[in-house]
């Protein structure tokens, strides 16, 4: 049995797109399990969540289970199992899908390893983070590759698309808590609209990424420091940068201004917008308050997570 975390993007998102950092940190209250045992026939993917089970090298392949199928025949491939014994694999997640929380990558990551384990080799998380990457391209089309690293490492990073990604101390553990908006947002379509608008306007948008990049930095120096306050503040600067950039939506704005009256130190839409989940820095003494507040805000449900490196 193999566990991966869900994550969330805490600066950074979309900019990261176009070769600027970005920081996630791992949110391990949820997460995909996958279990690989010996089956009687055929290599067997169930997917208990959605319902879909598959035998491989059937056809057709149901949609929700594609990015699954290939990974499953590149994992084994790079393992080297040319003839792998009858598999029952099995996939169960707590990870809401398309809220910014890295379902997909999660999911990849446990079968990566529950592969692994079942034939018997440890990966390091660089090499299931390269398989996972694969599969991503999958979910989101021109993925930064943050999803899959964050999730294969499991500590908070720095990550700049292309270069190894970097861990750093978290000066004093803080707490988030994270409010599901209950609006599905396939992070694709937003890049692809993102994507668009940069194509048309490269002068409009390349300095809101500069200036996206910038809050990033001042955000690993915060985060390293244990200001909290600083931390705040840049929440809520990259939130209006994210607006600007036309990825937050009324009903994000709302749940933000809401968290931050409650008493957060700064808040946020995290993952790719328009729905999804929002992020706010809280305190203990705060929690309740702002978890309550998004709540009659209308969100889904709050998870809190604590960040420590
Ligand atoms: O929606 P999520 O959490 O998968 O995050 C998407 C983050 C983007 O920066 C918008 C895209 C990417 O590939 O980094």
């Amino acid at each position: 049995m193999a566990f991966a975390p869900g994550k969330v993007i805490l600066f950074g998102e979309h900019a990261v797109v176009y070769g600027r950092p970005a920081i996630a940190v791992p949110v391990t209250q949820v997460g995909a399990r996958v279990t690989v045992e010996r089956g009687v026939g055929g290599i067997l993917v169930q997917a208990k969540d959605l319902g879909l089970s598959h035998t491989m090298g059937e056809l057709p392949v149901d949609e929700a289970l594609e990015p699954v199928v290939s990974l499953v025949e590149s994992a084994l491939e790079y393992l080297g199992v040319r003839l792998p014994p009858p598999l029952v694999i099995t996939i169960t997640s707590t990870i809401a899908m398309a809220r910014g929380l890295g379902s997909g990558a999660a999911v990849s990551t446990a079968l990566v390893r529950g592969l692994g384990e079942h034939f018997g080799r440890e990966l390091s998380p660089e090499e299931v983070s390269a398989l996972v990457y694969e599969a991503e391209k999958f979910h989101h089309g021109t993925p930064s590759g943050i999803d899959n690293t964050v999730i294969s490492y499991g500590h908070p990073i720095y990550f700049v698309r292309g270069e190894p990604p970097q861990t750093f101390k978290v000066g004093k553990p803080f707490l988030l808590a994270i409010g599901d908006s209950g609006v599905k947002s396939p992070t694709k379509v937003v890049v692809e609209e993102v994507r668009r608008r940069w194509e048309k306007e490269p002068s409009r948008y390349e300095p809101l990424f500069d200036q996206i990049g910038q809050v990033v930095e001042r955000a690993k120096e915060e985060m390293e420091g244990g200001n909290l306050e600083g931390l705040g503040s840049l929440m809520d600067e990259n939130q209006a940068l994210l607006r600007d950039l036309g990825v937050s939506s009324p009903q994000l704005d709302d749940l933000v201004k809401v968290a931050r009256e409650a008493g957060a130190l700064g808040a946020k839409l995290s993952g790719a917008g328009r729905g999804g989940s929002v992020i706010a820095l809280i305190e203990e003494r705060t929690r309740e308050a702002v978890t309550t507040a998004l709540e009659r805000g209308g969100v889904q449900g709050v998870i809190t997570t604590e960040v420590s490196s």
